[in-house]
């Protein structure tokens, strides 16, 4: 295929993921954009194998490793769990880091088709390439390896490592140097074996609450090292497709840290990780209340209060997920309904344990789409919900993260659900959520706690209401 029909195809493609992007920003509009990301990546594909550089003979093996992956990629996608994605995410992201440092070397290993300046800025996008690739690669393992709980969650900190980095990145510079001036190849063998031992590092420092803002921004990495891959293989579409990556994954950090309240700079050079939990339990406030116990309700009192509310909000959090409760809540849901309550769902941003979680099992459940609001549209009517079933959500919904300074999660944005008349908390113990922190909400004089697994519960006030 000529060339300029190759690059007529790229451009397509290219539009293609970034509508598919755009209509991956709203639920409604994410089935059609992840159509449009999987047309334009067919037509990539397609272009690919048609170009003039890609000789026949290698068409046959380039079909035959793809068919592989993709069969491999099927089999995880049916067998994942949802709960286990943000793992499935991370090992993803070390291919793509792997694949540019094979790239890299591929290319610093062909005979050059560069002379004189050019070699040099070729020389250089092959070591950025190999570098941000590496750094990808090894931290991607390290995330994948910690979130799977196979190595400890906590922040590991080397000692002084504010210096290490810095002189990191000197000898990094100097390695780069040596590279890209004199071709010296021992410099990117050396430069590759230095990162990866600092993605190590980097990923192993950050605490088992910040994992998921380094997931996303390993997402952003694996995206900026795509785009140098394609610098370093005169490709168009990879340097696109990679910056889209590289930004968005930039972009969605960026919003989680928000919704965490804490800072890029801050999770990853930080140190939440290594003294989170307990400081909010030494709260002589929450003592007393810790002292005084909690509220319980029954299914029956649960049933029975909530058949007199006229509005209801769901929270769902992670347990929600784990007990796959999406389904038994939207029948709960139509019985309320029914009786004329109006029903809604509230979403914290970092609810779960990837960003859109709880979007997803809803709509799974078929949950309709403008009961489901996010939480800065939901907050201000709190106040004037009847009750509020929080649903194996717990950091989310901490009220000390609004009033007690000493709290980790102080400052973080909440689900006001504390102001809400009644409250009805279902988990199955008193135990700490992913952050580790005790939760004042539970000792609240409008709060019950309904104990047990979300579903079962659900499942439970259902017959309750409907026999009622
Ligand atoms: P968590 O704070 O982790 O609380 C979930 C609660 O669900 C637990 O306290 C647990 O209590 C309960 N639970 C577990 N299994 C259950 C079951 N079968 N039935 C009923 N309850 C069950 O979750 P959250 O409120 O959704 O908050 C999310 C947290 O995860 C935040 O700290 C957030 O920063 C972090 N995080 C978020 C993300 C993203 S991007 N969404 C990614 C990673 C981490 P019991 O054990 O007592 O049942």
């Amino acid at each position: 295929m000529d060339t300029s029909i190759v690059a007529v195809a790229y451009l397509v493609a290219a539009v293609l993921f970034i509508a598919g992007l755009a209509g991956l920003s709203g639920q409604e509009t994410a089935r059609r954009g992840n159509a449009l990301g999987m047309a334009g990546m067919a037509i990539a594909l397609i272009a690919t194998l048609l170009h003039p550089d890609v000789s026949p003979e290698h068409v046959g093996i380039i079909v035959a490793v793809a068919l592989a992956g993709g069969a491999l990629g099927a089999v995880l996608a049916v067998r994942v769990e949802m709960t286990a994605m943000p793992e499935l995410v991370a090992l993803l992201h070390s291919f793509v880091g792997l694949s540019a440092v094979l790239v890299g070397f591929a290319s610093a290993l062909q005979a050059g088709h560069h002379d004189g300046f050019a070699a040099v800025v070729h020389r250089g996008e092959v070591f950025i390439d190999v570098v941000i690739g590496a750094v990808t690669f090894t931290g991607s393992i390290v995330a994948f390896l910690k979130l799977r709980g196979s190595i400890s969650g906590a922040a590991l900190i080397v000692p002084g490592r504010h210096a290490v980095n810095l002189g990191v990145g000197a000898v990094t510079l100097g390695l780069m140097a040596t590279y890209a001036g004199y071709d010296q190849l021992g410099a990117l063998l050396a430069a590759t074996a230095l990162a990866a031992a600092f993605g190590v590092v980097l990923v192993h420092a950050i605490g088992g609450a910040d994992m998921p803002v380094a997931v996303s921004l390993l997402n952003s990495y694996s995206g900026w090292t795509a785009a140098a891959a394609g610098f370093v293989l005169g490709n168009d579409l990879l340097i696109i497709t990679g910056a889209l990556v590289g930004s968005s994954g930039a972009i969605l950090s960026y919003i989680m840290c928000k919704a965490m309240n804490r800072s890029i700079w801050n999770v990853v050079f930080g140190e939440y990780g290594a003294t989170a939990g307990g400081a909010s339990a030494l709260d002589p406030a929450l003592a007393a209340a810790v002292a005084r116990g909690v509220n319980t309700a029954s299914i029956d009192e649960a049933a029975q209060i909530l058949r007199s509310a006229t509005s209801v909000i769901v929270v769902p959090g992670y347990g929600m997920a784990v007990a796959q409760a999406q389904g038994p809540v939207r029948e709960l849901a139509e019985l309320l309904e029914a009786q004329g309550a109006t029903v809604r769902y509230a979403i914290h941003p970092v609810a779960g344990r990837l960003p859109g979680h709880m979007n997803v099992l809803l709509a799974e459940a078929n949950v309709p789409y403008d009961t489901v609001l996010e939480m800065d549209d939901i907050n201000g009517d709190f106040p004037h919900t009847d009750a509020v079933l929080v649903l194996g959500a717990n950091d989310i919904v901490n009220p000390a993260a609004l009033d007690d300074p000493k709290s980790p999660l102080y400052g973080m944005p909440t689900l006001e659900v504390h102001k809400a008349r009644a409250v009805f908390v279902v988990k199955r113990s008193m135990a700490a959520g992913y952050a580790g922190v005790d939760n004042p909400l539970y000792y609240k004089d409008n709060t019950m706690m309904v104990f047990g697994d979300a579903r079962k519960v659900v499942e439970q006030i259902v017959k309750a209401m409907a026999h009622g």
